[in-house]
C-alpha cells in the first residue's frame, strides 16, 4: 500500500449534521489534522438542511469534537486551524435549485470528496443534483451502509449512483475494514508464510467469529427495527471479516485483486436452506436483563418500540464455504446486542495431530488456536503447547498464549479510529478498503436466503436475558458439533 502523500482536497459533508458525521466523522477529520494528515489548503463543507441560527450549526459539530475527542487529544492550535478549515452551508439535499451555491463554494478546488451520510434512498437525487451543476466529474463519492435492505433494493442503489460514476470513485463504507486489526489479518495471513501452509481444511477444523455488542439500540430503534441483527451485522461487517479470514491470497495488494478473492468467497458460501436453517442458523431478540450490574430493558420495551417485534437483536449461524480451501471446515458466526461485554475476536481452532504421543488423559486439552482480538484490546494470541516447568510434572502439557498485544506493543502510538483511516484512505484515492459493487449484492443474496427462510417457516426470535450471550440455542448451534465458543463463562 502506498506510503501517505498528503494532497489537498475539498471535502463536502452531506448529512453534517448527523449522529454519525457528529460523533465519528468530523473527530475523524480532526484527528487527521492533529495528525499532520490534512493539507493545508484542505478544505471542509458541511451541508445539513437545518438553517439554524447564523453558526448554530457549525457551533454543534464543534461541541461534538469536544464531547466526542479525548480532552487530552483537543489541541488549541489545531482546533483552530480545523475549524478556519470549516464551513456550513444549509441546503435542501433533494432540491436542484440548493447546488448552485454549493458549485459557487467549492468552484475551483480539486479534488472534491463528496461523502453522503444520509440514508441511502437519496444518493441517487444527490448524484443527479451534483452532476446538474458539473460537480461529479472527478469527484469521489462515499456511501455509508447500509445499501439497500436486501439484493434488490441494493442493486438499485448501485445502478443509480453508477448512472452518474464510475465504480473507481465510489467508496462503499464496511467501517469494520477501517480497523487496525482488521488490515492487519491481511499482513498476518500473506506476510507470514507459516500461517499461509495451514491455512485450509487440512490443518483447521473450524472457525469462530464473534461481534458482541453490550449496548443495546441506544435510540436506534426505528431504524434498527426495520433491519434487525443479520442486516445490520452479519450482511457486511461479519460476511467481511469472514472473506478476510477465507480468502485466497491475492496476486497483490491492489484494490480489485483483493475484491475480486473476496467475491470469490462469497460466491462459494453455501446457501442454507429452510430445512436447514432450525439446525444451522439461531435468532434471538433480548428480554430485560442487566448490564454491568445495571437493568435494563428488553428490545419491546425500549422508547418507541412496538411491542409486537419480531425483529432479531442477536444471530448466530454456521456456514460452509465451498471450495477446496474450506470443504468441511464450519465458521460459526454469532453477533448480538445486549451481550455481556462489547467483544470482537476471530478464533482459528486447528485440528489435533492425527498421531498423539503424550498420555491419552492429556489429549481433551485445547488444541492450538489463534485467536485475532479485534477489540476491546487489540492483538493477537498463538495458543501454543507446552511442557509445565519443573522436575516433579514430568511431561505434563499447559497450553500457553504466544501474545502480540497492539495496545501494549505500539503504546506510544495511539490506536485510530476505523473511519480515520478510511477517510485518509479515498483522500488519497485508495480502494483497498472498500467495499466493490459485486461484494455487497453477494453479501445480499446470501443474506436475502436467510430472511426468505425464516418468512417461509414464520420463524420468530428466541428471548435470551439482556446480558447473555444469547439465547441457549446459540450453544447448542456449536455443542451438537461436540465444540464450544471461545471464551464464553
Ligand atoms: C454499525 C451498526 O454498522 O456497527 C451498529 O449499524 C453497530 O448497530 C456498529 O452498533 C458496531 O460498530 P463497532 O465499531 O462499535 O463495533
Amino acid at each position: 500500500m502506498p506510503a501517505v502523500t498528503v494532497c489537498p482536497c475539498t471535502f463536502v459533508l452531506f448529512g453534517a449534521l448527523g449522529d454519525l458525521a457528529v460523533r465519528k466523522l468530523f473527530p475523524a477529520l480532526y484527528q487527521l489534522d492533529r495528525a499532520g494528515l490534512l493539507h493545508a489548503d484542505t478544505r471542509l463543507v458541511a451541508l445539513a438542511r437545518e438553517a439554524g441560527e447564523a453558526g448554530q450549526p457549525l457551533a454543534s459539530i464543534q461541541q461534538g469534537l469536544r464531547q466526542y475527542v479525548p480532552a487530552v487529544e483537543l489541541d488549541a492550535a489545531v482546533l483552530q486551524r480545523f475549524e478556519a478549515r470549516l464551513s456550513y452551508l444549509s441546503m435542501d439535499f433533494l432540491s436542484p435549485q440548493a447546488y448552485p451555491a454549493l458549485a459557487e463554494k467549492v468552484l475551483g478546488t480539486e479534488p472534491l470528496i463528496a461523502y453522503f451520510a444520509t440514508p441511502a434512498s437519496v444518493y441517487g437525487a444527490i448524484c443527479e443534483n451534483l452532476a446538474g451543476v458539473g460537480l461529479l466529474e472527478r469527484t469521489r463519492v462515499v456511501l455509508e451502509k447500509p445499501i439497500g435492505h436486501d439484493l434488490a433494493s441494493s442493486q438499485q442503489v448501485n445502478q443509480t449512483v453508477a448512472r452518474y460514476l464510475p465504480e473507481t470513485r465510489i467508496y462503499r463504507i464496511d467501517h469494520y475494514l477501517g480497523k487496525e486489526t482488521v488490515q492487519n489479518l491481511i499482513a498476518l495471513r500473506f506476510a507470514n508464510s507459516l500461517f499461509e501452509t495451514q491455512w485450509n481444511q487440512h490443518y483447521i477444523s473450524h472457525v469462530e467469529i464473534t461481534v458482541a455488542e453490550q449496548v443495546g439500540i441506544e435510540g436506534r430503534w426505528g431504524y434498527f427495527d426495520k433491519a434487525g441483527q443479520l442486516r445490520d451485522m452479519i450482511q457486511n461487517h461479519l460476511l467481511q471479516l469472514l472473506c478476510l479470514i477465507a480468502m485466497d491470497p491475492p496476486s497483490d495488494l491492489s484494490a480489485d485483486s483483493i475484491r475480486d478473492e473476496k467475491v470469490k468467497v462469497l460466491k462459494a458460501l453455501a446457501p442454507i436452506t429452510a430445512e436447514q436453517l432450525t439446525q444451522q442458523v439461531v435468532r434471538g431478540q433480548y428480554v430485560a436483563g442487566s448490564s454491568d450490574g445495571q437493568p435494563v430493558p428488553g428490545y419491546l420495551e425500549e422508547d418507541n418500540a412496538n411491542a409486537q417485534s419480531n425483529t432479531e437483536t442477536f444471530v448466530a449461524l454456521r456456514a460452509e464455504i465451498r471450495n477446496w480451501r474450506w470443504s468441511g471446515v464450519p465458521f460459526y458466526l454469532r453477533t448480538g446486542k445486549r451481550m455481556p461485554q462489547k467483544l470482537s475476536q476471530i478464533v482459528i481452532h486447528f485440528k489435533e495431530s492425527s498421531h498423539y504421543i503424550f498420555a491419552p488423559e492429556q489429549r481433551p486439552l485445547v488444541s492450538n488456536r489463534l485467536i485475532i482480538r479485534l477489540q476491546p484490546d487489540e492483538g493477537i494470541a498463538l495458543q501454543v503447547m507446552t511442557k509445565e516447568q519443573g522436575l516433579n510434572n514430568g511431561m505434563h502439557l499447559h497450553s500457553r498464549p504466544l501474545q502480540l498485544d497492539f495496545s501494549e506493543t505500539y503504546t506510544r502510538t495511539r490506536i485510530p479510529d476505523a473511519y480515520e483511516r478510511l477517510l485518509l484512505e479515498v483522500m488519497q484515492g485508495n480502494q483497498y478498503l472498500f467495499v466493490r459493487k459485486d461484494e455487497v449484492e453477494h453479501a445480499w443474496r446470501w443474506c436475502d436466503q436467510l430472511i426468505a427462510g425464516w418468512t417461509e417457516l414464520g420463524d420468530s426470535p428466541k428471548p435470551y436475558t439482556a446480558g447473555s450471550w444469547g439465547p441457549l440455542a446459540a450453544s447448542t448451534l456449536i455443542t451438537q458439533d461436540k465444540r464450544s465458543w471461545y471464551g464464553d463463562s
